[in-house]
């Protein structure tokens, strides 16, 4: 995507142009094929990190001023949760692919690229799943699931969560895999088995591990940061195919990154020849003072301590904010302030307005 493009789009950040107002799900899947091949995200070598935000179909179609937001400051997005088996699969021999289906014909029709989220996590899982039975009844499962969820979006997602949240809150090490019901048939065979199956599918697309709580200080998160590194060395090991950790970067207000412990992990990462994608950035505002001025300062400054760190060390191939505007986030389901006033944890208001965050956000993405 070219700069001019870029400059384009920011440009039109809060009017919203009619030309580019495009109906949303209306292409069908017909022109799937068409796609023109993305470039993996890893071979991006533009000049500046592309940003892109986690998406809600319903809102695309329903929200044109959502719409033509997304349109004019993504050049990526993720479906929020379209991709989840729970979307996914309503039943063992069923498929259900309409609202992914909408997401990705938004994005071809807008020049947006999408990455997918995700193919083995332990959350979002359809109750049916719970009756997989044994090891090769999962192994068939999990492997049918990829082959057919990956080859459909092969040139169309050209970058995947592969693994979401490997491991439990605090880990003894690589083998406290959070449970699920692949680490219950399968054990720790679940990782290789899902890399390799999306990889088989789609040898271009970038396979990602993503990961949260590696920022702060706390033995907890050492503890995740020290399992994360030995699981990612594991995998290296016996040459499992992997190419980026995802940080997914929920930041929470009122807990102190580790700015030393991120970036030995940072380090190790990159010592391991992988990248580094920021896959969820938000900031959890729930022990923020209600003042929005002095709220979005606070926001700003810790996405901006965050992003500091990480770029000393190594420059993300992207940015993506869960979510891109505080219309439509995930943050009051778990963490509503106790004032009552709503949450503010991403780039654009509620209005669509930018933030600092977003100012934040756009200085990141223009580092060398
Ligand atoms: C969240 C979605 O945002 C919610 O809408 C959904 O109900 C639950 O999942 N980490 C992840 C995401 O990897 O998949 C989660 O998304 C947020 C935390």
């Amino acid at each position: 995507m070219s700069i001019e493009m870029h400059s384009r789009r920011r440009f039109l950040v809060g009017s919203a142009s009619a030309a580019t107002l495009t109906a949303f799900g209306t292409g069908g899947l017909s022109s799937l094929s068409a796609f023109a091949t993305p470039s993996r995200l890893s071979d991006d070598g533009g000049s500046f990190v592309p940003y892109g935000a986690a998406v809600r179909s319903d809102a695309l179609s329903a929200d044109s001023s959502y719409r033509e937001a997304v349109i004019v400051n993504c050049q990526l997005v993720v479906p929020e949760s379209e991709l989840k088996w729970l979307e996914l699969r309503p039943a063992p021999d069923q498929y259900r692919f309409g609202k992914a289906d909408a997401i990705i014909d938004f994005a071809r029709q807008n020049g947006i690229r999408v990455r997918g989220h995700t193919l083995a996590w332990y959350g979002a899982l359809p109750k049916w799943t719970e009756s997989i039975a044994t090891r090769a009844d999962a192994e068939r499962e999990l492997t049918d699931h990829i082959e057919t969820v990956v080859s459909r979006y092969k040139g169309a997602i050209p970058s995947w969560d592969v693994i979401n949240e490997p491991l439990v809150d605090w880990p003894e090490s690589a083998a406290s895999l959070r449970p699920s019901i692949w680490a219950r048939r399968l054990g720790p065979d679940y990782l290789r088995l899902a890399l390799k199956a999306t990889a088989a599918v789609d040898a271009d697309a970038q396979l990602v591990i993503n990961e949260y709580d590696v920022e702060y200080a706390g033995a907890r998160f050492s503890a995740k940061r020290s399992a994360l590194v030995q699981l990612l060395r594991s995998l290296r090991d016996r040459d499992v195919p992997l190419h980026a950790v995802g940080l997914q970067a929920h930041l929470f207000a009122g807990r102190t990154i580790d700015r030393d412990g991120l970036q030995s992990l940072l380090t190790e990462i990159k010592a391991l020849n992988l990248d580094v994608l920021i896959t969820e950035l938000d900031v959890i505002d729930r022990e923020l003072p209600s003042e929005i001025h002095e709220r979005d300062k606070l926001v700003a400054d810790l996405a901006n301590q965050f992003l500091g760190a990480v770029h000393e060390v190594i420059r993300p191939k992207a940015i993506l904010t869960w979510g891109l505007s505080d219309r439509y986030t995930w943050v009051p389901i778990y963490f509503k302030r106790r004032d009552g006033m709503p949450n503010r944890p991403l780039p654009l208001d509620a209005d669509l307005k930018p933030k600092p965050l977003f100012e934040v956000i756009e200085q990141f993405r223009h580092r060398a």
